[in-house]
């Protein structure tokens, strides 16, 4: 099992760059699949749900390279149009493959995702969404069998803004005839960069960011050359991080907007924030005060994602923290980790109330993708060493993270076990 041997209690100092989006880069990877052309994008993270993807296209035909953070996919001789177990129940998200193969295949054949470390992760939304465009689904023996009958435009009205069946819908959109709209979409950021691929490649889409998106005509078939928007999951974790450790520290390539709403609760904790164009700086020289109520909601509120990151720098505060996790079932699974540190959590349904206190090292074990970031945000910030183990979890959506926080000052050593 590979680990981070963290020695904590050192503030953070320095600057380092922020990464290409994970949750962009997936169902851009995914769409490659619509123009049965050449694909290049740039600002690509080498994470593992990345490989996971560039395996799903690489399993139904397309030629996929990497040079540097450049990846180039071929999918002009797509030959297959299902997606196995095995490549599935790496990645929940792979159903954003779903859309993209019906678009391009005219049918599809996935097994049903499933639940993960956060929750049941259903895609009733996704299904809901495409049977209103016109595709005959049917789920049969834990698969689902798509077939595009006749698609045809026409508005979808999403009963949650769900990000992923935003992206599943538009993609498909663009194979249908007539006009979609689709209605209460997902506003994240992640959503017009896929937007802004799909015009790209000739698509006629508008209205990604907002609540209602805007897909016109069969998408014609043209290369594309995109360069992925930052991660500002990463960066809020950074952002955390020098919160809950001390320091000062620059981010660059990054996108300030993206994440204000955690730069505000990390400001009226007591930081000192300044932004200036791709660049956001975040001093802590004082303890945190606790936070007022952070409540996760759909973009632009509090990120779900940056909630794990954002309750480990509550741990060191001065005075109580409360957490309202309005997105996932079971968004908590780090407390119990958290409290072998010394943290005080109690955690009442889908409410967190922590009271901030010293943190002292310990051996901890990652529960999920930010709850793994939580505890090294935590290790860092703690007295003595501590151990974190399962670290294959952060691998998923973290580019180099020791490198990274080794550049900041941290002493954060990497072993690579048997898997
Ligand atoms: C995307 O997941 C992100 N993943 C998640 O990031 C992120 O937490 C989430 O959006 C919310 O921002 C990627 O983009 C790859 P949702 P997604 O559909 O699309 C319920 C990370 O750590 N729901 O917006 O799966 C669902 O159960 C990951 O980087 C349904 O009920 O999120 C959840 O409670 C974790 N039915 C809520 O909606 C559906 O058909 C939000 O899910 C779909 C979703």
């Amino acid at each position: 099992m590979s680990y981070y041997q963290i020695r904590g209690g050192r503030p953070l100092r320095g600057t380092v760059p922020v990464s290409g989006a994970k949750n962009s880069v997936l169902p851009i990877l995914a769409a490659t699949l619509l123009n049965g052309g050449k694909n290049v994008l740039h600002n690509c993270p080498d994470l593992r749900d990345v490989r996971s993807a560039i395996a799903i296209l690489r399993y139904l035909g397309c030629r996929v390279r990497r040079e540097g953070d450049t990846v180039t996919v071929d999918s002009s001789a797509v030959e297959r149009w299902d997606v196995p177990h095995e490549l599935m129940r790496e990645m929940r998200s792979s159903v954003i493959f779903l859309g993209p193969i019906l678009a391009r295949c005219g049918r599809a054949r996935l097994s049903l995702p499933g639940g993960c470390d956060i929750g049941p992760r259903p895609i009733d939304l996704h299904l809901q969404a495409l049977q209103k465009l016109g595709v005959e689904i049917r789920e049969e023996g834990g698969d689902i069998y798509c077939r595009a009958g006749d698609l045809r435009g026409t508005d979808v009205i999403l009963s949650f803004p769900s990000v992923g069946a935003t992206e599943n819908t538009l993609l498909t959109a663009t194979a249908c005839g007539g006009s979609t709209r689709i209605i209460n979409a997902a506003r994240e950021p992640e959503i017009a960069d896929l937007q802004e691929f799909l015009r790209k490649g000739g698509s006629e889409v508008a209205g990604g960011g907002e609540s209602v998106i805007r897909v016109s005509g069969e998408m014609p078939r043209r290369d594309v050359e995109h360069t992925i928007l930052p991660d500002r999951i990463e960066a809020a974790t950074y952002l955390c991080a020098c919160a809950a450790c001390g320091g000062e520290i620059t981010l660059t390539g990054a996108e300030p907007e993206h994440v204000g709403t955690v730069l505000q609760c990390l400001s009226e904790a007591g930081c000192t924030v300044r932004t200036a164009g791709r660049s956001v700086m975040l001093r802590a020289q004082e303890r945190l005060s606790g936070l007022p109520i952070v409540r996760t909601m759909p973009y632009p509120g509090f990120p779900t994602d940056a909630q794990a990151p954002l309750m480990a720098a509550a741990c060191t505060a001065e005075g109580t923290s409360v957490f309202l996790e309005t997105i996932f079932e079971n968004r908590y699974r780090h407390v119990p980790e958290l409290a072998r540190m010394g943290a005080k959590i109690r955690v009442s349904g889908r409410t967190a109330l922590v009271t901030g206190g010293a943190l002292h090292g310990a051996r901890v074990r990652c529960t999920d993708l930010r709850g793994g970031a939580a505890l090294v945000i935590a290790a860092l910030a703690a007295e003595g060493e501590s151990v974190v183990e399962d670290i294959t979890h952060i691998d998923r959506g973290y580019e180099r993270l020791a490198e990274k926080l080794t550049l900041l000052g941290a002493d954060i050593r990497r072993t690579d076990g048997e898997t």
